[in-house]
């Protein structure tokens, strides 16, 4: 079976990128990709490709060169689905707000959704991919909506998991560590995994491409992102010892990282890791543990978001505690707003949960992130909903420039690693500021002794 015509439903952080690479490498197949979001949609087809909606390193150009040739993004969901052979779900699968499983489980209902959808409009044989991060045995329940609400055509599921990384997502894509592919073990899901390792094969090389069978596939993404947030929290659960022993938790991560069993990366400490997978997955994994009973295997993967709240929040209670328990009218301003740097995606950041804690002790926080809209920034505040929308309004003010934002500031946090900051003019920014002119350094990236004889008070993690 040869592919030709690609769908893709939902245009998001997954669905556009890996739709773009898989466009861009694969000249010969069509790929559309619809969303319900008509703004979402009408930015992707923006004729200057610098305002699509996401922004990613080097995505503009491939969607530039992609786009209209054999990219097309549209709000036509059944149109493209008739039309595809292949259908990839990469939907949104936020973590339940209410009824069984609330703040664990997985929000499904995006996804069956969509499988109604297909279901209905499909009037030959498809494959249908999940992308989306989904529990394990999701494919089951896909499948048995297909099955029983379709017109008696024949469905494949696949699981090929992303492990794309925002800020990096078009290298991750051009040169993935492995793809993927989980299917059925019967002749029709071997034709169908590779079908789409063919896809894939335009670009990767065949011996990174893993098939499995897919429930391996699913637990596979769970396990992948459990692991590398268990890395963070364990870092990070050293920097709390390291700032009472005199140990430098950087110190410890590179000792520690060349030991080829451990390995350098992912040992960064931080303000606490954000991101919409590492939480939600690991949630979902403690979710499921425990719907089988295994309590010790759920409480183990539970402590890795424990210490992470943790990581948060002693970082907001230091810069309490530092500036002599309070901090009420006094401005705080914070250096990105991001959950890491290259992203304009906020979702879990740090900063905004940091911002509620200093908010709630009556800080004014002023922000200044180079790709975090305004409107996002508030947004994200608003969701938390501790307080009026009017409320956090009055106490955000969001600035286009970082030497504005810093002015008459009594401290500045750093809450995303952005290149552009280690650059900036401390010593201007330093005689900008109230004295002491404090510094919280959440990600480790400016240089303490340089920063200590301009002036500056300051404070990593972990040293
Ligand atoms: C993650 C996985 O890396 C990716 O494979 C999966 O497909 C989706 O989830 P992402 O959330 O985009 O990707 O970014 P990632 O680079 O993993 O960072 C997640 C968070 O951890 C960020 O807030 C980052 O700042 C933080 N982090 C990362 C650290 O605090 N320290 C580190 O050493 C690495
Ligand atoms: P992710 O990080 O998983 O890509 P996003 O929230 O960025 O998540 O993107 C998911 C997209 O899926 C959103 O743009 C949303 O509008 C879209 N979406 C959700 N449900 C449907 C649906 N049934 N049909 C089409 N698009 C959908």
């Amino acid at each position: 079976m040869k592919i030709t015509k690609i769908c893709c439903i939902g245009a998001g952080y997954v669905g556009g990128p890996t739709m773009a690479v898989i466009a861009q490498k694969c000249p010969n197949i069509q790929v559309t990709v619809v969303d319900l979001n008509e703004q979402r949609i009408k930015d992707w087809n923006d004729p200057n490709t610098e305002n699509i909606p996401i922004y990613e390193p080097g995505l503009a150009e491939i969607v530039a060169e992609a786009r209209g040739r054999n990219l097309f993004f549209s709000t036509e969901v059944e149109k493209a689905i008739d039309e595809a052979q292949v259908i990839f779900i990469s939907v949104n699968t936020p973590t339940k707000t209410y009824g069984k499983g609330k703040g664990m489980a997985a929000d499904l209902k995006y996804i069956e959704l969509c499988a109604r959808q297909i279901a209905k409009v499909a009037k030959q044989n498809k494959i249908v991919v999940e992308k989306s991060t989904l529990p394990v045995r999701t494919a089951e329940a896909i499948k048995s909506i297909l099955d029983n609400t379709g017109n008696g055509v024949q469905f494949q599921i696949l699981s090929n998991p992303e492990f794309l990384a925002e800020g990096t997502a078009v290298t991750d894509l051009l040169n993935p560590d492995r793809i993927l592919i989980g299917g059925d073990t019967t002749p029709e899901g071997e034709e169908a995994i590779s079908a789409l390792v063919d896809v894939y094969a335009n670009w990767v090389s065949r011996d990174k491409i893993l098939t499995t069978n897919v429930w391996s596939s699913e637990l596979s993404k769970l396990t992948a992102n459990a692991f590398l947030a268990q890395r963070i929290s364990s870092i990070n659960a050293m920097s709390e010892l390291c700032e009472k022993t005199g140990a430098d938790v950087n110190e410890v991560a590179k000792a520690i990282g060349m030991d080829s069993r451990i390995g350098p990366k992912f040992l960064k400490a931080s303000v606490g890791f954000g991101g919409s997978c590492f939480q939600k997955d690991i949630l979902n994994l403690v979710y499921i543990a425990k719907s089988y009973g295994l309590n010790e295997v759920a409480d183990y993967w539970e402590q890795v978001i424990i210490m992470n709240d943790h990581q948060k929040r002693r970082f907001s209670n230091k810069i309490v505690q530092t500036l002599y328990n309070t901090v009420a009218d006094k401005k705080i301003t914070f250096l990105g707003w991001a959950f890491k740097k290259d992203t304009n995606d906020t979702r879990e950041s740090a900063a905004i949960y940091v911002a509620d804690d200093l908010i709630n002790e009556q800080a004014k926080i002023s922000v200044y992130d180079p790709k975090v809209s305004r409107n996002k920034m508030l947004s994200d505040l608003d969701y938390l909903e501790t307080r009026t929308v009017e409320e956090n309004s009055n106490a955000l003010s969001i600035f286009d420039n970082a030497y504005e934002a810093c002015k008459g500031a009594h401290a500045i946090a750093i809450l995303t690693e952005w290149d552009e900051f280690t650059g900036y003019d401390w010593k201007k920014i330093y005689d900008l500021m109230h004295k002491p002119a404090f510094l919280f350094d959440g990600r480790n990236i400016l240089n303490a002794k340089e920063l200590e004889s301009i002036g500056f008070i300051y404070n990593g993690i972990g040293s």
